[in-house]
């Protein structure tokens, strides 16, 4: 679904080359596949994604989508950031049809297509609210109804629990990964959280700083549906800790214990 091979970025002014943000660095990511990108602050997770979401351009190396060298952004690539990015001047429901209007379908499906997404994500009863009545987990919920209404072949996902409390993240993970098993979209899911990631992917890959590229790629081979709180869970969150705390920190010197 999406390759990336020898991708390199650095970030340049006026022509000029700037330090090397991503190194070499070669995925391949198949349908239906649920993988989160794991490492510290400053590693490039963000930058790989949006040179997959087609916001930026590598400097060198390509980058394909279903064999089509990656030219721009997408309505088969949805994109979810950390903090919801919903137009404040709209209702729930309207900020959900926004994408649908601008791809040309006719204004009644357009809402009723986003009134049956709000639904998917719990939101139907506030689709006349405005963004400022509601809370951090309810936009990212918006967010995420607004992607899922233009059908995207692939999520790419960029922390976008973290700013959420504890309770609030782990209902949106379990309610993601019931959407994801309805449609079965490709999902890239970057994320710091060891236990995030253990608990969502399918496959692990580990990114490093110094310089930024891909340092482990594991199988999480867990049944799903999975628990937070097993055994097994707990063997595969150690063996991803010991992988981040091999790497040089990208902030400072403090690692995180296993
Ligand atoms: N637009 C930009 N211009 C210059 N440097 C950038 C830009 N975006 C990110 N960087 C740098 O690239 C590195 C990786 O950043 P990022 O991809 O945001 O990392 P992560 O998401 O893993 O925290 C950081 O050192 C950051 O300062
Ligand atoms: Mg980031």
């Amino acid at each position: 679904m999406i390759s990336c091979c020898g991708l390199h970025k650095t970030y340049g002014t006026n022509g000029a080359s700037g330090p090397s943000i991503l190194a070499d660095v070669s995925l391949s990511l198949s349908r239906g596949e649920f993988a989160c990108i794991l490492g510290p602050s400053g590693c490039g997770k963000t930058t790989l994604l949006n040179l997959i979401a087609g916001f930026t351009h590598p400097t060198s190396g390509s980058l394909r989508f279903r064999d089509q060298e990656i030219t721009g952004p997408g309505p088969e690539r949805g994109v979810v950031f950390q903090e919801a990015t919903l137009f404040p001047w709209l209702t729930v429901q309207k900020n959900v049809a926004f994408g649908l209007h601008q791809m040309g379908q006719p204004g009644k499906t357009c809402a009723e297509e986003a009134l049956h997404h709000l639904a998917l994500v719990g939101m139907a009863d506030h689709a006349r609210a405005y963004p400022h009545t509601l809370s951090g987990g309810m936009k990212q919920r918006v967010a995420i109804a607004r992607v899922l209404a233009l059908k995207p072949d692939v999520l790419l996902m960029d922390e976008p629990f973290s700013a959420l409390d504890a309770n609030t993240r782990e209902r949106l993970q379990d309610e993601l990964l019931k959407l994801w098993g309805r449609f079965g979209q490709t999902v890239v899911y970057v994320t710091h959280s060891v236990e995030e990631a253990a608990f969502l992917a399918d496959r692990v890959i580990v990114m490093g700083p110094s310089p930024c590229n891909i340092r482990a790629d594991k199988p999480i081979s867990l049944p799903r549906p999975r628990t937070r709180y097993s055994p097994e869970m707990e063997a595969v969150v150690r063996d991803l800790r010991r992988e981040l705390n091999a790497l040089p920190c990208c902030i400072g010197p403090t690692r995180v214990d296993a």
